[in-house]
């Protein structure tokens, strides 16, 4: 694996916990930190066969991300502004969301701006009981540029997307768990293990068929491509695998299915 500055890893069982790793500034979201998730995401993840999933949480008591780095936005450039930094946080974030491993954001505090925005990348959120999310780009003057715009109106609601977006409010977790940002709401301190446990038991399921979901699911949203088009060939894909074969053959024996992957 390569040489991460701001990320902490932790391997629990072949579930990789992240840890964005500057407490100091809240874990915000700097150029470093862009540069290790490129880094593991497209380069070091996909080497790993072995891998069940990925945990993505903050260092520290008080916040998972709160944002993009403002002190890094004074050093923009005068012509082109901010095109190039939010280009970039587009690009990652869809690298984590088209990963065929499952990932799930352990919200463990303050996940505003570019914090909400990369925890709303991720195939789930669990909210710890402190966890406060929310785009409150709108007090700096600025528009969520890492995809929240288009994301938090699919998670929540167009309506409820524009009054939290264009207010700034922050969303308490069971307010997020009400209105479908979060999938669960645990005690402060349990969000790493809830997200564990939960990739330890997608885990035991078929993963072409977990990947293949991802896929799906994600089409769903892409109004270039047809989602239908995609189930479709996703489910030949798998009707042909050898996977279905044992699961098909499991069913009938009354056995539990032992899975390949092939
Ligand atoms: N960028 C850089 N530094 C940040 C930061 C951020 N987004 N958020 C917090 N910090 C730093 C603070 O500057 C402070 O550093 P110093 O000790 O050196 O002053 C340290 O983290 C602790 O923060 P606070 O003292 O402010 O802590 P608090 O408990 O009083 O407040 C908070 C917590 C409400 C989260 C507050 O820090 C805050 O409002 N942060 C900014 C949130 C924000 O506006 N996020 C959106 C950023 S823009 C964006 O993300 C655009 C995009 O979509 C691309």
């Amino acid at each position: 694996m390569s040489d991460y500055k701001s990320l902490l890893l932790e391997d629990q069982d072949g579930v990789l916990i992240v840890t964005i790793n500057r407490p100091e500034a809240l874990n915000a979201l700097n150029n470093d930190v862009f540069v290790n998730l490129q880094i593991l995401f497209a380069e070091d993840l996909p080497k790993r066969t072995d891998l069940k999933g990925v945990v993505i949480t903050g260092a520290g008591e008080k916040a998972f991300v709160a944002g993009a780095d403002i002190k890094e936005f004074l050093s923009l450039p005068s012509d082109t502004g901010g095109f190039d930094l939010s280009k970039r946080g587009h690009e990652v974030f869809f690298m984590i969301e088209q990963f065929h491993k499952l990932v799930i954001a352990a919200v463990n505090g303050f996940a505003l701006g570019g914090g909400c925005e990369l925890a709303m990348a991720c195939h789930m959120r669990i909210a710890g009981a402190k966890a406060r999310f929310g785009q409150p780009e709108v007090n700096l003057g600025l528009i969520p540029g890492y995809g929240g715009t288009q994301r938090l109106p699919k998670l929540i609601g167009r309506g409820r997307a524009m009054e939290y977006t264009l207010t700034g409010d922050m969303i308490s977790a069971d307010e997020a768990y009400r209105i479908g940002l979060a999938n669960h709401v645990v005690e402060a301190g349990e969000e790493v293990n809830k997200a564990v446990e939960i990739i330890q038991k997608i885990a035991t399921k078929a993963p072409l068929a977990v990947a293949k979901s991802i896929d799906a699911i994600n089409a769903s949203e892409d109004e270039s491509i047809n989602g239908y088009h995609v189930e479709v060939n996703a489910f030949k894909q798998l009707t042909l695998s050898e996977d279905f074969k044992e699961g098909a053959a499991a069913f009938i024996e009354k056995r539990k299915a032992n899975f390949k992957g092939k």
